[in-house]
């Protein structure tokens, strides 16, 4: 293998050590600290896996966290009434709702229902719309934790040739407007590939720094990727193997053994990109506590 492997759980490592001290001080100043609230519908299982990492890592750090869950027989309505009740709860400075939500449920509304200055997922209209105009208050944690590494590994985006697989309002869009922005680990003409697409590998072979975001398994052959280009897979697709105890294991966007030998750097799945969400969402928690005390 040629690549170099970038371990996400150094870098948010690093960063959970920063959101620890920040809390320590918050709580110094204020005698209160910062305070996530979840809301969970349903039983899917990997919801239910990544929800449970969000609570250990807040705790960790000294943010205070609750998780609401419910049936995915839950109404709009008891749903909306949920958020509205956690947008006036002061001690709630974050208020997260796991995605994807039951399909009788609509994303969009509920997402419009949160106070915007909790949305630590950056996803209301108000968040994705100051990002947008390069004023960013909350960015979605995925790509904020993508930069974050990039940054981290000394990965020079400025004027950088950026492709993106995959046009999320999770990660594709988001990740599109922060690396566009000017500054640190940002300046970077950023293409974005989509299933209107005409050739994808024509795309991914300009990239210097190749972001595959498409939630399916394996799209991005050896064959797609420019010789030492940095590759980030920030897919998460769990692939039945009867081989594994419990019956799956996790598998990224990339097929990691052809592309390490193209790529000069390239992230892991799982230990990439998972992590570093994780790690943001906690400063996006920090973060809406002193805007929540600033006022
Ligand atoms: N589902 C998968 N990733 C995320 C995330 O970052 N935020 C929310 N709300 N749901 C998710």
């Amino acid at each position: 293998m040629k690549a170099r492997i970038i371990d996400g759980k150094v870098v948010a490592s690093k960063v959970h050590d920063e959101v620890a001290v920040g809390v320590a001080e918050f709580k110094a100043s204020h005698g209160t600290v910062p305070g996530l609230t979840v809301v969970l519908i349903g039983d899917d299982p990997a919801s239910h896996s990544y929800v449970k990492g969000k609570e250990r890592a807040c705790e960790k750090v000294g943010i205070a966290t609750a998780t609401i869950r419910r049936d995915a027989t839950i109404t709009q309505e008891e749903l909306v009434e949920i958020v509205e009740g956690l947008n006036k709860d002061p001690k709630v400075n974050g208020i997260l709702v796991q995605l994807p939500l039951p399909k009788h449920l609509d994303e969009d509304a509920v997402i419009h229902a949160i106070d915007p200055m909790k949305d630590v997922d950056g996803l209301h209209p108000e968040n994705a719309g100051l990002l947008m105009l390069g004023q960013p208050r909350f960015a979605p944690a995925t790509p904020l934790g993508v930069q974050r590494m990039l940054v981290e590994q000394k990965v020079d985006m400025n004027g950088a040739r950026v492709v993106i697989v995959g046009r999320s309002k999770l990660v594709g869009m988001p990740l599109t407007a922060l690396l566009l922005q000017k500054g640190i680990g940002a300046n970077s003409t950023v293409t974005v590939c989509h299933t209107g697409t005409k050739d994808i590998g024509a795309e991914t072979r300009r990239a210097d720094v190749l972001i595959a975001a498409t939630g399916f398994p394996g799209p991005i052959t050896p064959d797609m990727v420019k010789p030492g280009a940095v590759v980030i897979d920030v897919g998460v697709s769990r692939v039945e193997d009867p081989t594994r105890k419990r019956g799956y294991r996790l598998t990224g966007d990339v097929e990691f053994d052809g592309v390490a030998e193209v790529a000069s750097a390239i992230t892991p799945v799982p230990g990439g990109v998972g992590p570093m969400t994780i790690s943001m969402l906690l400063v996006n928690v920090l973060q809406a506590a002193k805007l929540a005390a600033a006022n």
